[in-house]
């Protein structure tokens, strides 16, 4: 038996989608811990891809499906992920935490407004609800999955929550009532169809464990989108790193046998928000095109950087990854040079970890280690050694600088473009 769990070290689209469905094969359930439909994660199989913001990966291959406690939930589009996938032959097996937090139609008007009153501040958000979501749940103005099953508890609930955020969106001067009676009523209607997913999740993961089941945790976004170890305030409200998949499950810490870092060969970042390796020239351009670099949910085309070091030691460390799988190597094919960040210069300073103060991080100027580049990868590559042999050095160096093993390379979206180390 076997508990994994697989992370962004990065800003997200990692490709975290592709490698927990490879990962999937052996596994019983696979659990979402945080995050909502912000997530937008890509499975390639055969010429068929999914693309899924809610589902756990881990249902394309068949496998039962958790949403946990961690996550905050668009229930329209939850329905409409499960209706799509049926439609595509794909009966998902789902179970949803009873007490995973639900976004609801404000969440998403007070995403907007306030991304509108921060102007050119803005964090650049996916508009999807995300942090007002998380901000009710901490401030324990939440609506969870359990009371969309009870219409006199939500009944409850929305007469206490709903004027409080009618004040917020009158203060935002946004033209909108909320109508309670029309959410009640749209609401519980999701509760009707979604009441069968929703369960104990919490207990029905440690119960696996005791059977030696195989699980996965799925991250979403990524270390630098983490609400504390990211580029704060230009995060995600969630707890991406490996921490969050604990508390966003319910499952303790010391199940947890392995922790897979996903590190995209290059960087990339949607929104607002430094990137220190950002390039602006015609090499930045090469790897949006030939990594089809645009969102999978938002469309917004990323920016895109050189590999950055000094971001996957901070990741690494505070996340205690133990493996890495190494993603979108072939993108790189083709350059006559490739870099890597190692440290930054921040005024008269070389500092190899990253700093907290979004000013100092702004003016950090990367330092860079060359390395020589290579002109294409076998697509049918199956071991480490069938690489071009510029290729096995660059990944030399980033084992030999994590100090962490790298046991999965992917060569190309789909399934098999994937060499297991
Ligand atoms: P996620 O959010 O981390 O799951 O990543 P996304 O699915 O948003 O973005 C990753 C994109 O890269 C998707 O379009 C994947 O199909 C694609 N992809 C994943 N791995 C590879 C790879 O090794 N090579 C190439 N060329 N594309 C890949
Ligand atoms: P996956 O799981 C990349 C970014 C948004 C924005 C910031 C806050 O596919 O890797 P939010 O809507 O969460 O409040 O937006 O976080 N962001 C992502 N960027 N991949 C994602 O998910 C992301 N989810 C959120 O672009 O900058
Ligand atoms: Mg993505």
């Amino acid at each position: 038996m076997s508990v994994a769990l697989i992370i962004g070290t990065q800003w997200g689209d990692e490709g975290k989608g592709k490698v927990v469905d490879y990962y999937s094969k052996n596994a019983d359930y696979v659990a979402r811990f945080q995050g909502g439909n912000n997530a937008g994660h890509t499975i390639k199989v055969g010429e068929e891809v999914y693309k899924l913001h809610i589902a756990p990966s881990g249902v394309i291959q068949g496998k039962t499906g958790i949403i946990g406690n961690g996550v905050v939930i668009d229930p329209e589009i939850l329905i409409g992920e499960i209706e799509n996938l049926t439609k595509r032959g794909i009966k998902p097996k789902l179970l949803i935490s009873d007490r995973a937090n639900i976004i609801m139609p404000y969440h998403k008007i007070l995403d907007g407004a306030e991304e509108q009153l921060l102007g050119d501040k803005k964090i650049g958000t996916t508009k999807r609800g995300i942090g007002p979501c998380y901000s009710d749940k901490v401030s324990r103005n939440g609506i969870r999955a359990v009371d969309l099953t009870d219409k006199k508890t939500l009944d409850n609930l929305l007469k206490r929550i709903v004027p409080v955020k009618q004040k917020m969106i009158d203060i935002y001067a946004i033209d909108y009532t909320i109508d309670k009676d029309e959410i009640l009523k749209v609401y519980s209607n999701y509760g009707q169809q979604l009441k069968d997913y929703i369960t104990t999740t919490h207990i029905e993961l440690n119960k696996a464990i005791s059977e030696d089941k195989n699980i996965i945790f799925e991250g979403a976004q990524g270390t630098m989108l983490d609400v504390d170890f990211g580029t704060y305030p230009y995060t995600t409200s969630s707890h991406t790193i490996a921490g969050g998949a604990s508390i966003g499950t319910g499952v303790g810490p010391k199940h947890i046998d392995s922790i897979i870092g996903i590190v995209k060969a290059y960087t990339t970042r949607v929104g607002e928000g430094p990137l220190p390796t950002e390039l602006f020239d015609k090499t930045g351009e090469y790897l949006q095109q030939k990594g089809h670099e645009f969102g999978t949910t938002t469309s917004r085309p990323r920016r895109c950087g050189w590999l950055d070091l000094v971001v996957l030691r901070h990741s690494t460390m505070i996340s205690g990854v133990t493996k890495l799988a190494i993603t979108k190597l072939d993108v790189l094919n083709g350059l006559k040079q490739v870099k890597i960040c190692t440290k930054y210069q921040l005024d008269e300073r070389e500092i190899d970890f990253f700093p907290a103060n979004i000013e100092d991080v702004q003016k950090c100027k990367p330092i860079y280690k060359e390395f020589e580049g290579w002109d294409m990868i076998d697509k049918d590559a199956k071991k480490r050694s069938d690489l071009p042999l510029e290729a096995q050095k660059y990944l030399q160096f980033i084992e030999k600088e994590l100090q962490i093993p790298i046991t999965l390379i992917s060569i190309g979206p789909g399934r098999k473009e994937t060499i297991e180390v």
